[in-house]
């Protein structure tokens, strides 16, 4: 099986490569990124053809034979997309219009679309349901939500299985500790390792729902296989099923470290302020918007993905918490 993987450097790609050269070594893999937010070093020792190109081009590369691809490439950072909307809308939806319509004609038949939890941004009862017509905010889960439309009506058109995995917080190894506003895990772990003091923007009392990134391997392989055949797109929430706050991840961090994480508090409107031209600009940014997004509570309805592939994201939080936090302190024992 030849399977094509956008955004191949990024967290969750080159963990789904490396779980597929480990349990599917008979898979031909080519990944493309263009390190817009990857890094080189995440593909080390992954067994895969590389193409450093941008999606954009698709059309211009040269592959051929396709059973699947797994699309993952977006710019993800929520604040970055509000920065931004006219190139999150290029990358996230229009990339996969692109996408959608290369693999129609190549011949390739299933087509596994990384969506995102954060559709339900507005959802005030819990678990998260999968459903088709969901109310957003924000520009990243808006750009998502349009992509599945997109997608639903080119894989019925063209006879595609399509499978939009909406991802709730995926953390594990390897999880971005540089970017401008790296996600809560990564950045935790960073400042534990360089003895900085994180700053928070909440009383760390708000939870969201947590999957270990390879409870999300065991579902796309299994989706890869002929028997997920629906030509049209099924929306599937990647959830564990279990919220988890921010404090209690700090705890667990502080367990297994065996200190006391010390963090210092700001006020949640804050949270943004590395992107000042948010607020500078003469319609700014709804200040209110950011706190509802700090404060989310995050809860997945897992029913749908378990009763589909009998596969239940499980990995208790403590057990993952540890493994992120054994690469780290390889990773920045190297550096120091
Ligand atoms: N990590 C999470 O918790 C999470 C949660 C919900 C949804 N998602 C979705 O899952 C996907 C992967 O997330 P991630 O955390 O691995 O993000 P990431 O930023 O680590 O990976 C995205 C990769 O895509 C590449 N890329 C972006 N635009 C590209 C382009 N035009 N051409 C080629 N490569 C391009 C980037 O360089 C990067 O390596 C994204 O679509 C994201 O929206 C992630």
């Amino acid at each position: 099986m030849k399977i094509l993987v956008t955004g191949a450097a990024g967290f969750v790609a080159s963990h789904l490569i490396e779980y597929l050269n480990k349990f599917k070594s008979n898979y031909e893999i080519i990944g493309i990124d263009n390190f817009s937010y990857g890094y080189r070093e995440r593909l080390v020792g992954l067994n895969l053809d590389f193409l450093e190109a941008d999606i954009k081009n698709i059309d211009q590369l040269e592959i051929n034979n396709i059973d699947a691809v797994i699309h993952t490439a977006a710019i993800a950072p929520l604040p970055e997309n509000e920065v931004n909307p006219v190139l999150s809308y290029e990358q996230n939806l229009l990339n996969t219009v692109k996408m959608a319509d290369f693999i129609s004609k190549v011949g390739c038949k299933k087509f596994i679309f990384l969506s995102t939890g954060a559709l339900y941004e507005n959802d005030l009862n819990f678990p998260s349901k999968e459903r088709d017509h969901i109310y957003t905010s924000l520009v990243y889960p808006t750009t998502k939500m349009c992509a599945e439309h997109a997608l639903r009506a080119y894989s019925e058109t063209y006879g595609i299985s399509s499978y939009a995995l909406r991802l709730f917080n995926m953390y594990g190894p390897r999880q971005d500790f540089f970017r401008k506003q790296p996600p809560l895990i990564g950045y935790l772990l960073k400042c534990l390792f360089n003895n900085e003091i994180p700053q928070l923007y909440s009383d760390g009392e708000q939870s969201r729902d947590y999957v270990y990134i390879n409870d999300l391997a065991e579902i796309v392989i299994e989706l890869l296989s002929n028997k997920y055949n629906k030509k049209t797109l099924t929306a599937l929430n990647i959830g564990s099923g279990v919220s988890t706050s921010v404090n209690e991840i700090i705890n667990y961090l502080g367990l297994i470290h065996g200190i006391k994480i010390d963090v210092q508090r700001n006020p949640s409107d804050l949270f943004w302020q590395k992107y000042p031209q948010l607020f500078t600009r003469k319609n700014p940014l709804n200040k209110n918007i950011i706190k509802k997004e700090v404060n989310k509570y995050s809860l997945a309805d897992i029913s749908k993905v378990t009763e589909l592939t009998g596969i239940k994201c499980d990995t208790e939080m403590y057990q993952g918490l540890k493994k992120c936090y054994d690469y780290a302190k390889e990773y920045f024992e190297k550096c120091n």
